[in-house]
């Protein structure tokens, strides 16, 4: 038997920009996961799928085509140069919360992937791990960047641009992050699509919009490698604020930052895909406890303090 693990991950910088070709930067989020355990099937059975958090069975050969669990179950087998089905039980599992902006689907593909490689002794570079996570991603968003896939799958914070070579940032001086999930669920491509309508309705407007986020992720990137973390707070509001005119806020979203930033945030904004899912606040060590209890009582329905490192 064997077992892999991938965590999750958070926007710090960028999102939506980044689909059009501007840098953005994300950090694993190391205190939720998921995890995946392929071991022996029944003799002649094939690939047994099962994801019991979603109360989903299912063998591989009567699984929807498109469904994300067959596709990377069986991208992976064909990387891994098995010939014929194997006869095995891939199970998953995750402490992630899906559709939150916090990579849940990604990082099921990932320890999928790894738990694979590991169960028959082949081993994969992160690039192939990366690039087969990829394949599903697209599945999921239709129009994906890639930073999903490549923060999870080598688990450090990532300077980001589409089709570039991979950064991975050095962070002088540690931060930490208040994480608080609004409760409200909303699909990456839904918000994607209607980016992109608005892009091709209105190019001169939303590219000068990406440019200016392109910007800050660049000044953010500074602040992180010269260890000065603190100057990220005001970056964060002054995304938050484009992020709004891009139209992918919401009600709920702006009141958790509305109340971080009372509690002594030095700066929050959205991750992700926006109109749900989460925030990000920065906090100091002193009003962690303050910022996550008022998030809290203002409706967050959970807030994870992570350090990123
Ligand atoms: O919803 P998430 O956390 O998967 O964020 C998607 C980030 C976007 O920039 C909106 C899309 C992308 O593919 O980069």
């Amino acid at each position: 038997m064997s077992t892999a693990y991938a965590p999750g991950k958070s926007i710090l910088f960028g999102e939506h920009a980044v689909v059009y070709g501007r840098p953005a930067i994300a950090a694993p989020v190391q205190q939720v996961r998921a995890e995946a355990t392929v071991q022996p099937g029944k003799a002649g059975a094939g690939v047994f799928l099962s994801a019991p958090d979603v109360n989903w069975d299912c063998y591989l050969a009567n699984a929807p085509k498109e469904h994300p669990l067959r596709v990377i179950v069986t991208n992976t087998l064909s990387r891994l140069q098995i010939a014929s089905e194997p006869d095995i039980v891939v199970r998953v599992s995750s402490t992630i919360p899906m559709a939150c902006g916090l990579g849940s689907g990604t990082a099921v593909s990932v320890s999928i992937v790894r738990g694979l490689a590991v169960y028959f002794g082949i081993p994969l570079s992160n690039e192939a791990v990366s690039e087969l996570t990829f394949e599903v991603e697209k599945i999921y968003h239709g129009t994906p960047s890639g930073i999903d896939n490549t923060v999870i799958t080598y688990e450090k914070p990532v300077y980001f641009v589409k089709s570039k070579t991979l950064e991975t940032l050095a962070v002088r001086k540690p931060f930490r992050l208040a994480i608080a999930d609004t409760g409200v669920c909303s699909p990456t491509w839904v918000a994607v699509g209607d980016v992109r309508r608005s892009w091709e309705r209105a190019p001169h407007r939303y590219d000068s919009l990406f440019d200016e986020i392109g910007n800050i992720s660049r000044l953010a990137r500074q602040a992180i490698e010269s260890g000065n973390p603190d100057e990220l707070g005001p970056l964060m509001n002054e995304n938050q604020r484009l992020l709004r005119a891009i139209d992918v806020s919401s009600p709920e979203l702006e009141t958790l930052i509305e109340a971080a930033l009372r509690a002594g945030a030095m700066g929050a904004k959205l991750s992700g895909a926006g109109r749900g899912g989460n925030i990000i606040a920065l906090v100091s060590e002193s009003v962690a406890w303050q910022v996550e209890k008022v998030l809290r009582e203002g409706g967050a329905h959970n807030v994870i303090v992570t350090e990123i490192t």
